[in-house]
């Protein structure tokens, strides 16, 4: 069943902002990129790298895990570059009255 999760409200995730979130046994990671918020698994399909902590980059809407360098889109979850070839989920991310959500299961 999917369900449905407050993170916090869009102020305190401006452009550029990144925020780590646990429920259950997921780690995701939310990020503003330019105005519109993504939230990915929070695990590099490469080896498990922390992508919270990697560089966003905002106009191509990438984030580059920081051990080995691969770039996900963070629209789809898919790799861009090697070493890491297989998608990372992806969440959907809803705004409702200024406060982000994110829909789980
Ligand atoms: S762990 Fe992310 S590229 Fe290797």
């Amino acid at each position: 069943m999917p369900q449905i999760i407050d993170i916090c409200s869009l102020q305190e995730l401006p452009p550029g902002a990144v925020r780590l979130v646990e429920w259950e046994d997921l780690e995701i990671g939310v990020f503003n990129c330019a105005g519109t918020v993504y939230a990915i698994e929070d695990r590099c399909s490469h080896d498990n790298g922390t992508l919270v902590e990697g560089e966003l980059d905002q106009d191509a809407c990438t984030i580059e895990c920081p051990r080995h360098g691969s770039l996900f889109d963070l629209r789809t979850g898919q790799p861009k570059t090697l070493p890491a070839y297989v998608p990372v989920d992806t969440f959907p991310v809803l705004v409702d009255e200024e406060m982000i959500k994110l829909e789980v299961e």
